[in-house]
């Protein structure tokens, strides 16, 4: 990979006061084409999709839908089976008020999810529990920043009805084994969710090969712009759901009582959607494609190796995070007493950019038995050099609070 013409391929890391970017796993930089390609929707071909008959109208609709067949390319799936949303959010509570629409769950029956969950999926998931009630089941840490696969089989049992796992933690940057999950999981004939918004981008992914019956991911962890993201349906379970937000653009008929929905994926996608948003992530899947998902993921592992190591030196630190091998490069940490709101704020002062707090994490937070952590999170731009002005900003922090 070559790192200096990666990083020019990012405007914001050329400017005089650059930042030492170090936050990719709360949003990622944007390079160049992505910039270029939505900029050239909205100055030379804006216009809404599948309703005009000029030019720019079909332009416009063209590249909506190969963005569809680009982005199910990524992730090994069929374009139909393709849902373009908000983001990662966005897509869980779609899915969860489509699933809460079904007779697919029952009182009583019960919900695995883990310790490490992002609260996009957990907030919806125990909203919808609640609501059907249903129990939720967790599937707990094991050894090594890894989930306990060991008790994970135990805990789905034949009375699970639903399994929603992350392929990557944004705390640990552990990259779980959802193949095994879900073949548990399948074997008691429960749906499989995954939430590959800290993995898309970052490593190969692919929904047959993990066994996701949904999957759903941001456009801006990957490069992409803020605003978009993808839900993932297998087109057999995708036929049970009926959408649940519904308006123009997704009729077959309408009488003054009733209507007849449109095709799916097509139906989910009701009203204008964010038509630059989805031209810029499919750039964004060319651009990545271009320089190898595998090489990324090579790069960071190094970076990340190289993170932990020099973290490790530092007197006082604990690290957080998962072994380069299985890690999709995150390394959050704390240092002595100091708050991590405090270490972030002094290197944010060093011009060194990281996430501190629970990361939308809280149980496993509980879990780790810390209310909080600071987070270094490594891209494809990130360099060796980049580390060292974590590390030497955080010897500074030490002297500041003379530790
Ligand atoms: C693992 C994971 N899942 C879901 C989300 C939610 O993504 P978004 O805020 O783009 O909807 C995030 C964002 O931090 C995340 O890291």
């Amino acid at each position: 990979m070559d790192l200096a013409k990666i990083k020019k391929d990012f405007p914001i890391l050329s400017k005089k006061d650059a930042l030492i970017y170090l936050d990719s796993a709360a949003t990622s930089l944007t390079p160049e084409p992505v910039l270029e390609a939505m900029d050239a929707y909205y100055r030379t071909y804006r216009a809404n999709i599948h309703r005009g008959l000029y030019k720019e109208a079909e332009r416009a609709s063209n590249e909506y839908e190969e963005a569809r067949v680009v982005v199910a390319r990524f992730i090994g799936a069929q374009a139909d089976e393709i849902i373009f949303t908000a983001g990662a959010t966005g897509s869980s509570n779609m899915l969860m008020y489509a699933l809460e629409h079904t007779d697919m769950f029952q009182e009583g029956d019960e919900v695995v999810t883990t310790i490490m969950e992002h609260s996009a999926v957990l907030i919806p998931l125990q909203a919808f529990a609640k609501r059907k009630k249903l129990n939720i089941r967790y599937i707990e840490l094991g050894e090594n920043f890894q989930l306990d696969y060991e008790q994970a089989e135990q805990v789905i049992t034949s009375k699970t009805k639903l399994v929603a796992l992350t392929l990557a933690s944004n705390v640990l940057g552990t990259i779980n084994d959802v193949t095994r999950v879900a073949r548990r999981a399948h074997e008691v004939g429960a749906l499989v969710i995954v939430d590959a918004t800290a993995a898309v981008g970052h490593m190969p992914v692919d929904v047959t090969l993990l066994g996701a019956d949904f999957l759903f991911f941001s456009g801006h962890k990957m490069c992409g712009p803020t605003g978009v993201g993808v839900l993932y349906g297998k087109k057999s379970e995708l036929a049970k759901l009926t959408p649940s937000f519904l308006g123009g653009g997704i009729i077959e008929d309408v009488t003054r009582t009733d209507f007849v929905l449109g095709l799916k994926p097509w139906s989910f996608e009701a009203g204008t959607p964010n038509i630059a948003g989805v031209i810029g992530l499919k750039t964004t899947v060319e651009y990545l494609e271009k320089i190898g998902v595998e090489k990324i993921q090579t790069h960071c592992r190094e970076i990340l190796a190289y993170a932990q190591q020099e973290l490790q030196k530092i007197e006082g630190s604990t690290l957080y995070s998962a072994e380069p091998a299985y890690n999709v490069g995150i390394v959050s940490f704390t240092l002595d007493t100091v708050h991590p709101h405090d270490m972030a704020e002094i290197l944010g002062k060093n011009g060194v950019a990281v996430r501190a707090g629970h990361h939308c994490a809280v149980p496993l937070h509980t879990e780790l038995n810390v209310p909080a952590t600071t987070r270094a999170s490594i891209y494809l731009y990130t360099t060796e050099e980049d580390i060292d002005a974590l590390v030497s900003s955080i010897k500074k922090a030490k002297e500041i609070f003379n530790i």
